[in-house]
C-alpha cells in the first residue's frame, strides 16, 4: 500500500465518451472505488471491492449517501457581475448600459474588487463549479485580485483582463498599448501558475476596434498556451452594429478570425444568431461555443441553435453567463438547455441526462483545452469532483431514494439540484467545500 492514497467509495457518473458523437451514454458505477494519489490524481478505479482488496488499510471515504460527479465546468461567467444577477426584462445592450456596466465601474476600487472576488469565488464553489473560464474586469488590479482569490481556494480558473476602446463608459476604456502591456503583465504573473491560466479577452467586437484586437493577437502570440474568449452573435441589434463597424469583414466571427484569434482553446459565448459560413469557420478553427441558456432567455437573446452547431462540427459546452444568466448553477443551465431544445421541436436537439452531464463536465473541459486533465473520473485525471447529497426530506432526496434506475437518478439531479445539494467539492484532490462551507487550500 502507498500510504498517501485515499479510496473514494461512491455511486459515480461521468461521460468519458461524447454522447453527441459516439452515441454513448454515461458511465456509472454503483459501488465504485476511485483511488486518488497524494497529488490529486486518480490512479486506479474499479469495483470498490476490487480496488480496496489490494489496498488493505488505505483510508476510505464512503460517499454512497450521495452521487459523485466530475466537477462542473462553466465556460462563460463574468467576475464583476455577481451582484447584478436577476435584473430582468431588458435586451442585451440596454442591460449592459443600465445594469452591468455601472456595476463593473465599481471594480476600479481594489477594496470593492477584493470583496467581489471573494463573493465570486465562493459562489462558484457553492455551485460545484471547479473549472471555469472567467470574463475578468476592465481593471488590471481587480483581475489580479481574482487570480489571487482563485488560487487561495484552489479553483481551476482561466481568466484575463477585459479590454475595450469604444462604446463603453469612459472608465472602462483602454488603449491598444495599455491593453497589451497590462495583459502581458498579468499573464506573466499568473499564466500556468498552479491551476490558473490566462485568457485574452476583448469584451466584444462592438467595443473593441481593430487596433485593440490586434493588441490581443500580440498577447496571444507572446503567452504560450493562453486561451482566447469573447462574445459573438448574441443579439440582433448587436450583430447589426458590428456589421456596420467592420464593413471589410465577412461576418461577426471574422472580426476575430481576421486577427488569428480563433483556435482550439478559444471560446466564443452565445452565438445565438450564426450564419452557416460562421459555423464553418468555428468548426475549421476547432473553436468552442459557450451555450448560456438562462442568459439567452433572460435577455430575450433567442433560442440557441445547438443542432446546427453540432451538425457543423462546432464544439459546444455550457456557460452560466452570470450576471445576465440567472445564477451559478450549471445544473440549472443543463435543465434549461433541455427545456429549450425540447421546445425547438425538429430544429432542437433532444437531450438525455447523459448529454446534460457531458455538456456540464467533459465538454467544458474539452472546450478549455483541459480534456487531458479534468472533465471525467478516469485514471490519470485530476480528482475534481462534486458530491450531490440533498438535505433530508427535499424533493431531490426523496427522488433519489426512489429512483428506478441510474438514468432516472441522473435526470432527477438535473431537474432538481441546486447549490444547497452540492455537499462536497474537490479540486485536484483538495477538498475545498464541505457542508456548504468553502475553505482555502494551503498547498503550493
Ligand atoms: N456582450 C458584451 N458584454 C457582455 C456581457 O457582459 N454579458 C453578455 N451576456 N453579453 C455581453
Ligand atoms: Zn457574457
Amino acid at each position: 500500500m502507498i500510504a498517501a492514497e485515499v479510496v473514494y467509495r461512491a455511486r459515480a457518473y461521468d461521460t468519458p465518451d461524447d454522447p453527441f458523437t459516439t452515441g454513448a451514454g454515461f458511465r456509472y458505477g454503483d459501488d465504485l472505488g476511485l483511488v486518488v494519489s497524494d497529488d490529486g490524481v486518480i490512479v486506479d478505479r474499479g469495483p470498490y471491492a476490487d480496488v480496496a482488496a489490494i489496498r488493505p488499510g488505505a483510508p476510505v471515504l464512503d460517499l454512497r449517501d450521495g452521487i459523485l460527479l466530475p466537477g462542473l465546468v462553466d465556460t462563460h461567467v463574468h467576475f464583476p457581475q455577481v451582484r447584478v444577477i436577476g435584473a430582468l426584462g431588458m435586451p442585451l445592450l440596454e442591460w449592459l448600459d443600465r445594469c452591468a456596466l455601472p456595476e463593473e465601474q465599481h471594480l476600479a476600487s481594489p477594496d470593492y474588487a477584493a470583496t467581489i472576488a471573494y463573493e465570486f469565488v465562493a459562489s462558484l464553489i457553492a455551485a460545484g463549479t471547479t473549472t471555469s473560464l472567467v470574463f475578468g474586469s476592465h481593471f488590471a488590479p481587480a483581475v489580479d485580485l481574482l487570480f489571487a482569490e482563485a488560487e487561495r481556494y484552489g479553483l481551476r480558473v482561466t481568466s484575463g483582463l477585459v479590454v475595450s476602446d469604444r462604446m463603453l463608459p469612459e472608465p472602462l476604456l483602454t488603449t491598444p498599448e495599455r491593453a497589451y502591456a497590462e495583459a502581458l503583465d498579468l499573464a506573466q504573473h499568473w499564466h500556468g501558475r498552479g491551476r490558473l491560466r490566462y485568457a485574452v479577452t476583448p469584451r466584444f467586437s462592438l467595443s473593441a476596434s481593430d487596433p485593440v484586437l490586434a493588441a490581443c493577437a500580440s498577447v496571444l502570440a507572446e503567452v504560450d498556451g493562453a486561451c482566447f474568449t469573447s462574445h459573438v452573435n448574441e443579439n440582433q441589434a448587436e450583430v447589426a452594429t458590428v456589421a456596420g463597424q467592420f464593413p471589410d469583414r465577412a461576418h461577426y466571427v471574422d472580426t476575430y478570425d481576421h486577427h488569428g484569434l480563433l483556435g482550439p482553446v478559444s471560446v466564443l459565448a452565445h452565438d445565438v444568431h450564426p450564419t452557416d459560413a460562421e459555423l464553418a469557420v468555428l468548426a475549421a478553427r476547432a473553436t468552442a461555443v459557450a451555450y448560456c441558456p438562462t442568459s439567452n432567455s433572460a435577455l430575450g437573446s433567442g433560442l440557441f441553435p445547438l443542432r446546427r452547431h453540432l451538425e457543423a462540427g462546432v464544439r459546444v459546452a455550457l456557460g452560466s453567463d452570470v450576471g445576465a444568466g440567472t445564477g451559478f448553477s450549471i445544473f440549472k443551465e443543463g435543465l434549461q438547455a433541455y427545456f429549450l431544445q425540447h421546445l425547438l421541436g425538429a430544429e432542437g436537439m433532444p437531450l438525455t441526462a447523459a448529454h446534460l452531464l457531458h455538456l456540464s463536465t467533459s465538454a467544458g473541459a474539452a472546450a478549455l483545452g483541459l480534456a487531458d486533465t479534468v472533465g471525467d473520473l478516469s485514471v490519470g485525471k485530476q480528482f475534481d469532483a462534486v458530491l450531490v447529497r440533498p438535505p433530508a426530506g427535499t424533493a431531490l432526496d426523496i427522488g433519489l431514494r426512489h429512483a428506478d434506475s441510474p438514468e432516472g437518478a441522473l435526470g432527477k439531479v438535473f431537474a432538481l439540484a441546486g447549490d444547497a445539494d452540492v455537499a462536497e467539492v474537490w479540486v485536484g484532490g483538495d477538498q475545498i467545500a464541505s457542508g456548504g462551507f468553502v475553505r482555502p487550500v494551503s498547498r503550493r
